[in-house]
């Protein structure tokens, strides 16, 4: 049965993306698909975007990655961002896809980073069924027939799983920036060996403790704005420190 791992939200905390990597790598896993985030917030956006291009099948755009390209935006924390990344990096980033439909067996799957109407529009674990349900829709993209049953996605940093009468949402938390618990994760997803195509795939998800502390002393080394707001978050997993 072939093995998917979903991970999400790097945001360039490599100490925490290299130990999902590893973990990954002992458990046999077929493919891994990223659903964005790569950048912003911790100090190596430059290495998250290499190492996952190196690592990743699929890559799909995320609000950061979307944002860092944007000259539009001019604050002081973006531009130190994107001053990390470079022409080709910037490129790569504005080309990412925002959706990847595929099948698990005879699953249709659907993968996006926040919503199904874009990287700015966040839904969380306890908003309204309608919200949830509406993720299975299709309604910014006309002419793409995929009903999925399952959808998976990022942004909010926190790992939840629904059982939506018959559809599958879940929620693959985030790699380098847990506002769960403060260990990484993501998910596994396999064919369900059952046969009945009524039951959804085999989901587990996993956690992985990293070293924060030797993260936070390359942080601090690099001088990045957001630094107490960083570290507040790795070592909490709460939003900005609350
Ligand atoms: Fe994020």
């Amino acid at each position: 049965m072939k093995q998917y791992a979903v991970i999400s939200d790097i945001h360039g905390n490599v100490t925490a993306l290299k130990a999902v990597l590893q973990d990954i790598r002992q458990r046999g896993i077929d493919e891994i698909l990223c659903l964005g985030d790569l950048v912003g917030k911790g100090p190596n956006s430059a290495e998250a975007v290499d190492i996952c291009r190196e690592a990743c099948s699929v890559i799909i755009q995320g609000n950061w990655d979307e944002n860092i390209v944007n000259e539009d935006i001019q604050l002081e924390e973006v531009l130190w961002h994107r001053s990390q990344l470079g022409e080709t990096r910037l490129t790569f980033l504005k080309t990412l896809p925002f959706l990847y439909d595929f099948n698990i067996g005879e699953t249709p799957v659907r993968l996006f980073h926040a919503s199904q109407l874009g990287n700015r529009t966040r839904v969380f674990m306890n908003d309204s069924y309608e919200k949830h349900i509406a993720m299975f829709e299709s309604t910014v993209f006309t002419g793409n027939h995929f009903i999925p049953k399952v959808v998976g996605y990022g942004d909010i940093h926190s790992v939840f799983m629904k059982n939506m009468r018959g559809k599958m949402l879940f929620n693959a938390g985030s790699v380098g920036n847990p506002l769960d618990i403060n260990q990484s994760s993501y998910v596994i997803l396999r064919e369900n060996p059952s046969n009945n195509t009524e039951d959804f795939p085999d989901l587990s998800f996993i956690r992985v403790a990293y070293d924060i502390e030797e993260e936070l002393r390359i942080a601090k080394r690099t001088g990045m704005p957001g630094f107490s707001e960083y570290q507040q978050e790795l070592r909490t997993a709460r939003y900005r420190g609350r």
